[in-house]
């Protein structure tokens, strides 16, 4: 998979289909990420969460892809970013800490490796820390078919390795995490939740 090829049209193409709600629903942890100490930012694609990321020690931004960083670089002002171009799955750290942030990046497995990257977010944070999802819930016949659109344009152009929207939010909760807070968009198709 790599999102290298649509890194230069993807927040073109996003605006397009979600309107100026876009920015708004990238934006959303901003607040809650507010004096954390350390936040790790995973899948973050063209980075529009980072600019609004106020008092926070250390964010480190872990992409798989080159292109999407360095849009990332482009429009971020924060000096206390490092960037890892890495996969999360093979990524080694031991460093841990007290927010994760995955924006539409647990969308883009199947099953397993769904199961896995909760797993990992999991043995990542210190033990009171949260993990911040931003992803997509199956909605009304019309979302539901866009999804299945937005499925087959990326497995086309990115090498998507999903097939169709599992039910995140269950197996998050099944991994040990509990809901702390909840924000919808676009009437519940999008969701936000920090889960510690
Ligand atoms: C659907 S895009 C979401 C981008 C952005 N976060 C957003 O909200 O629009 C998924 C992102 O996850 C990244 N990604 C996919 N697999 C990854 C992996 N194994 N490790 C790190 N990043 C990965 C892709 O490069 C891509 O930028």
């Amino acid at each position: 998979m790599s999102f290298d090829g649509v890194a230069w049209f993807y927040d073109w193409l996003a605006t397009l289909v979600f309107g100026s709600q876009w920015n708004q629903v990238q934006q959303a942890p901003a607040e809650n990420l507010t004096g954390k100490r350390r936040v790790l930012i995973v899948g973050g694609g063209t980075g529009i969460l980072l600019n609004k990321i106020l008092g926070v020690e250390r964010i480190v931004f872990l992409e798989l892809s080159e292109k999407m960083i360095a849009k990332t670089q482009a429009r971020c002002l924060h000096p206390q970013v490092d960037y890892v171009y890495a996969d999360f799955f093979q990524w080694q750290t031991s460093e841990k800490f007290d927010a994760i942030v995955m924006p539409f990046f647990l969308d883009c497995f199947g099953p397993e490796k769904l199961e896995m990257a909760i797993i990992k977010a999991r043995e990542l944070l210190v033990q009171d820390g949260e993990l911040h999802v931003i992803d997509f819930q199956p909605a009304s016949h019309w979302k539901n078919a866009q999804i299945r659109l937005m499925y087959l344009f990326f497995r086309i152009f990115s090498g998507l390795e999903g097939k169709a929207l599992l039910n995140i939010d269950r197996l998050v909760r099944k991994i040990f995490f509990a809901q702390k807070s909840e924000v919808l968009f676009t009437r519940g198709w999008i969701f936000y939740r920090v889960y510690s």
